[in-house]
């Protein structure tokens, strides 16, 4: 059989690409090994936010009292109705992958499906032919060098998910999205948590004083947290009572689990036999901005090519590679794709971070600042932990970097994101924006006039710290 488009996996990267090619009239084929929806929906994003619902419904049992509701006696967690609920997520969401494939006329083929030349795919038994091929094979769980990996309490992210009980004790090496997103939702589940990060801070990837805020937050929760902190080994107790030892270069550590989040590599297993004909960088395939890869008319897009291991950026790439396939020269912009993480409380950036835009625009830099604690919203919810921090050019007052760290910050940075790509500024957000009131976007609003030394919610004395004269431009 003969397609425009084969796509092989069925991840964001991949059924965007393969719904986008067919709303533009491609006959395409989509081969999934397992269930469709990818890393996210089945082991990732999906999963671990039912988790993190439920845990932040644990974490605000605790406030109910204070916001006027006596609730009896003493609440019980069932960790298997978290794990029903969890999959009943997950289930609702890859049936509606599947529907939307199907409405899209998109075939699909159930199986392992690798390359056998630039033009053709085997997949169960059956070769099939494409007159492009986009490749969305997606990223596996990263593992460390050290003795212990085996042990059977050495667990991946896949694997906690579905774990039996929750681990009395869990100790997680790798403090960035994986491991705070897996530390939130299991501490309050009730098991004791360890964070052991290499560098110097948790989420080393965003900006400096988001993670300090992430680091106070889970410190208050009860996690303990160890950076700076390698880890050597890990072994099984000799006493028979169920625990490994982890040996670091600092403390001596001993947990009743250990949750491997270090990071994801490509899995580069769909290039079959044509694997030498691909250009890698650091074990990722390699393409150009139009997704295109070494190999004329094969494209690569997701974790596959590890530009931006997000599922948004998969989506984004999924659907330039679609359009470039059918005679499109689109380039996929990555620079606006925000970053979240759905810890308590979440925390959110585009662009650039504090030290990076010092670093670009020294003395031309303005930054403004809002705390949630004179937030109306965050204050009507007791939610008044966190800041929103904007980044801005002096000339244009262009954003060029905007961190949060509050409720809602996975959802408040769409705005940041938006106005980025749009070119927009600090000068047209001050001039021509209006939130609604009382919202957590608010706080946004007046970061923004704060860079420009007239924020309103904030006392008189402040309003110097953007080095304007009083009433800004
Ligand atoms: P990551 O790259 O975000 O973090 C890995 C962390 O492990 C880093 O902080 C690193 O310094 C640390 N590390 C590495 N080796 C270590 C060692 N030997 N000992 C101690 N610490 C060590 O990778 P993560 O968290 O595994 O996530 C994988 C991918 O999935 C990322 O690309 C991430 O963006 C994506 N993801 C995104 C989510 C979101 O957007 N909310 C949620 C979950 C995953």
């Amino acid at each position: 059989m003969k397609y425009h488009i084969a796509v092989i996996g069925g991840g964001p990267a991949g059924y965007v690409a393969a719904i986008r090619a067919s709303q533009l009239g491609a006959k395409v084929v989509l081969f999934e090994k397992n269930q469709l929806g990818g890393t996210c929906l089945n082991r990732g994003c999906i999963p671990t936010k039912a988790y993190l619902h439920t845990a932040e419904l644990l974490r605000g049992l605790g406030e109910l009292y204070a916001k006027g509701i006596l609730a009896g006696e003493k609440p019980e967690f069932i960790w298997k109705r978290a794990v029903d609920y969890k999959n009943k997520a997950v289930r609702t969401l890859t049936q509606g992958v599947s529907q939307l494939l199907g409405s899209n006329g998109v075939e699909v083929v159930k199986g392992e499906a690798y390359l056998e030349s630039a033009r053709r795919i085997f997949c169960a038994g059956k070769s099939y032919e494409a007159e492009h091929i986009i490749l969305c094979g997606g990223s596996a769980a990263d593992k460390i060098p050290i003795a212990g990996m085996e042990l059977k309490k050495v667990l991946i992210s896949d694997e906690i998910l579905d774990i039996e009980v929750p681990p009395q004790k869990l100790c997680i090496i790798g403090g960035g999205v994986i491991g705070c997103e897996m530390a939130a939702a299991f501490s309050a589940f009730g098991s004791q948590v360890t964070i052991v990060e290499a560098t110097d801070r948790l989420v080393p990837m965003m900006d400096e004083e988001v993670s300090e805020t992430i680091r106070r937050a889970f410190e208050k929760q009860g996690i303990t947290i160890h950076t700076g902190c390698q880890v050597k080994r890990i072994e099984e107790t000799k006493k028979g009572n169920d625990e490994l030892l982890i040996e670091t270069n600092g403390p001596k550590l001993c947990s009743s689990s250990v949750l491997l989040a270090v990071g994801r590599r490509p899995d580069l297993s769909c290039l079959g036999n044509m694997r030498e004909r691909f250009a890698l960088e650091k074990g990722r395939v390699k393409t150009n901005e139009y997704m295109e890869t070494s190999v004329p008319g094969i494209y690569a897009c997701g974790d596959l090519n590890g530009k931006c291991m997000l599922a948004h950026a998969a989506f984004a790439m999924g659907e330039t590679a679609a359009e470039n396939c059918l005679g499109s020269k689109k380039v996929c912009d990555l620079r606006f794709v925000p970053n979240c993480l759905y810890t308590m409380p979440e925390a959110a950036g585009v662009g650039m971070t504090e030290k990076e835009a010092r670093e670009r625009y020294g003395a031309s830099l303005l930054v403004g600042r809002f705390p949630l604690s004179a937030n109306g919203r965050a204050v009507s919810s007791m939610e008044t932990e966190g800041f929103v921090k904007v980044l801005a050019e002096k000339t244009y007052g262009q954003l060029v970097g905007v961190h949060i760290a509050g409720k809602l910050a996975s959802e408040m940075i769409a705005e940041a994101g938006a106005l980025m790509a749009t070119e927009a500024g600090i000068y047209d957000v001050a001039e021509q924006v209006i939130h609604g009131h009382p919202s957590y976007s608010e706080a946004f609003g007046e970061a923004c006039l704060d860079a420009l030394g007239r924020c309103i919610h904030l006392p008189a004395k402040r309003r110097k710290s953007a080095g304007l004269s009083e009433g800004g431009v």
